[in-house]
């Protein structure tokens, strides 16, 4: 567990089963057979999805959508119930409804390898291995995140997407640990953190790498990127949306050593007095206002014995996006 600050539960909200259950019959069976997650990538089907999602629970999305509007919240946990015997369909339904629900929230980005609304990771005993020996932190689902906000990046532009949504269709590890998010209005001391940094954009940072066919043990490709970017950028409505991702390497124009002011601030973050936390479970989408906040979450700790994949899950992100930078 992260140090024990006071946490606030976050918003959740559990979908009636029923109107779940005839969703999945009127919307997600096509001939008596259900619709796969690749039926997403057309646009036509896509909207229709987060169309009829948003009419079966206009209430609860109408409540989802406040929490990310607020300033002082910005986050929410959806969970999803089960709906069918066959555990693999139940799989299936369950992340096709949290895709329409993502869908319903936002206009999410296509994922640049299978054009579908979101990217799907999967983890297992063997990846984590390999992932490990390679001495890439901070990917298995048992490293540990610090308090950071996602980026995007689209050939050669960085941005922070306005939102994200996290789905997990399943966690095998008993101790899941929790979900942990501060609004940006809620950072001790921020007017401080910002004037000592700036809203330059010439810092660099080096992009956590994405992996490239991690299926099995072997790691096919890696890819490392650095971006220079603004740390702070005040936002047409007079938000502040902040870029903090991957491994701080200095600013590249000016003399002053930028790396002990930015070190301050993520200890500011991992000490801040206030913070949501949401558990994380199997079934569960968390979706946050990422251009207004940071999140970090627990390592997943005793894990169940035999399952060969240990974590699947489906990552969302807004098209809709703040740009901070640019890739070197
Ligand atoms: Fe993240």
């Amino acid at each position: 567990m992260l140090n024990a600050n006071t946490n606030v539960k976050a918003p959740s909200y559990d979908l009636n089963e029923g109107t779940v259950h005839q969703f999945c019959h009127d919307l997600l069976e096509v001939d008596g057979e259900l619709r796969s997650l690749a039926d997403t990538r057309d646009d036509t089907t896509l909207t229709c999805l987060a169309l009829e999602m948003w009419s079966a629970f206009s209430d609860t999305l109408g409540k989802i959508e406040s929490c990310l509007q607020d300033n002082d919240c910005g986050i929410a946990a959806i969970d999803v119930p089960s709906i069918y015997d066959d555990l693999t369909d139940d799989a299936i339904a369950g992340a096709l409804v949290s895709i329409a629900l993502t869908s319903s929230l936002m206009q999410p980005a296509k994922d640049i390898e299978n054009q579908t609304p979101f990217t799907m990771f999967s983890a297992s005993y063997k990846s984590d291995e390999a992932l490990n020996q390679a001495g890439l932190l901070d990917i298995s689902p048992t490293d540990i995140l610090g308090f950071h906000s996602d980026g995007l990046v689209r050939e050669k532009e960085l941005s922070v997407p306005r939102y994200i949504s996290i789905y997990n269709t399943f966690i095998n590890y008993r101790n899941c640990g929790n979900f942990y998010w501060i609004p940006t209005n809620s950072v001790s001391n921020l007017s401080r953190h910002v004037e000592s940094i700036g809203f330059d954009d010439d810092f660099i940072f080096s992009l956590t790498p994405t992996i490239y066919g991690t299926a099995g043990a072997k790691i096919e490709n890696v890819v490392e990127r650095k971006v220079q970017t603004s740390i702070f950028k005040e936002t047409d409505d007079g938000r502040i949306t902040t870029f903090i991702n991957g491994t701080f390497a200095g600013k590249r124009c000016g003399s002053p050593d930028y790396t002990g002011r930015f070190k301050a601030f993520q200890s500011e973050l991992s000490e801040n007095p206030f913070r949501y936390a949401a558990a994380q479970k199997s079934r569960r989408m968390i979706v946050l206002n990422n251009a207004n906040g940071f999140h970090a979450r627990d390592i997943f700790e005793d894990p169940i014995e035999g399952h060969e994949e240990t974590r699947n899950y489906l990552r969302s992100v807004s098209k809709n996006a703040v740009k901070t930078g640019h890739v070197m």
